[in-house]
């Protein structure tokens, strides 16, 4: 009789330390993925993407924050100010537990055409470097918009950005990539390619007028996993994100 063996592979899972985002994870994001968390502007993408390294941090596993987008500096300014009663943040940044990384994406962008992928590549071999040096198992690239700058192409951009997810799937790390979405409102989301790269996508939403502005986040997709389909209401508090899962009330 023809015996068929078949290996079972055990999904390991990342908290990502936020407590609802994790109840909405059922548990937290598959080990070595990478995961959009898209949103509108000021919708606390970059914050969020801060707490994932933050608590990780905590707990021992070292991350490292690339930042294209904004100066180094202001973006644990900015999380201190936000989240005022996590007074170990400055302590971990110190320790090196949270390495924040700058980019000088504006040089690699101005270059002529034909040289943007090369400055592309030079850039993802120096944030693979540090990587690989620094230990870190935890990390943010924010935001994936920001190479848009650097590859206009769209075929390019896709192809660079896959080698970029393959490339750190090899390092071993789980990467969470923050992205800018055009409309924030629910009801007006448009998918682009850059969507359909990663393993998992978050996206927060706006909605609502001025100041009766609500934020909501949905989990869009996490390949191999399964996860809440709630789209659940968030606040950014001095505690951190809290975010109003009902897998969580019902614990
Ligand atoms: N101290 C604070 N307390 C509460 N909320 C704050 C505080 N500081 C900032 N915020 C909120 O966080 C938002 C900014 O968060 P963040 O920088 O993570 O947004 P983002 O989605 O990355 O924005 P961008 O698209 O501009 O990069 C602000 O618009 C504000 O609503
Ligand atoms: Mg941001």
């Amino acid at each position: 009789m023809k015996q068929v063996f078949i290996r079972v592979i055990l999904l390991e899972i990342i908290k990502s330390g936020i407590e609802g985002l994790d109840a909405m994870l059922y548990g937290g994001f598959p080990k070595e993925d990478q995961v959009m968390i898209a949103g509108g502007p000021g919708a606390g993408k970059t914050l969020i993407a801060f707490e994932y390294i933050y608590r990780n941090a905590k707990q021992g596993n070292k991350g490292i924050f690339f930042a294209l987008e904004e100066d180094p500096k202001k973006i644990v300014q900015n999380a201190q100010s936000a989240f005022s009663n996590l007074k170990d943040i400055g302590d971990l940044v110190d320790k090196g537990m949270i390495m924040i990384e700058g980019k000088d994406l504006l040089t690699t962008a101005l270059n002529k055409y034909d040289e943007a992928e090369f400055g592309f590549g030079r850039m993802v071999s120096e944030m693979e470097s540090s990587i690989s040096e620094s230990g870190a198992t935890r990390v943010v690239i924010d935001s994936s918009s920001a190479f848009e700058l650097v590859i206009k192409d769209p075929v390019l951009y896709r192809r660079s950005m896959w080698s970029l997810a393959a490339n750190l799937r090899r390092l071993g790390v789980t990467t969470v990539f923050t992205s800018e979405t055009r409309n924030p409102d629910r009801k007006k989301l448009v998918f682009n390619s850059e969507h359909f790269i990663f393993d998992g996508m978050i996206l927060m939403y706006q909605s609502g007028e001025a100041e009766k502005r609500i934020h909501t986040l949905e989990i869009i997709k996490m390949r191999g996993h399964n996860h809440s389909f709630v789209t659940a209401p968030y606040e950014i508090t001095p505690d951190g994100f809290k975010i109003f899962s009902p897998e969580l009330m019902l614990r």
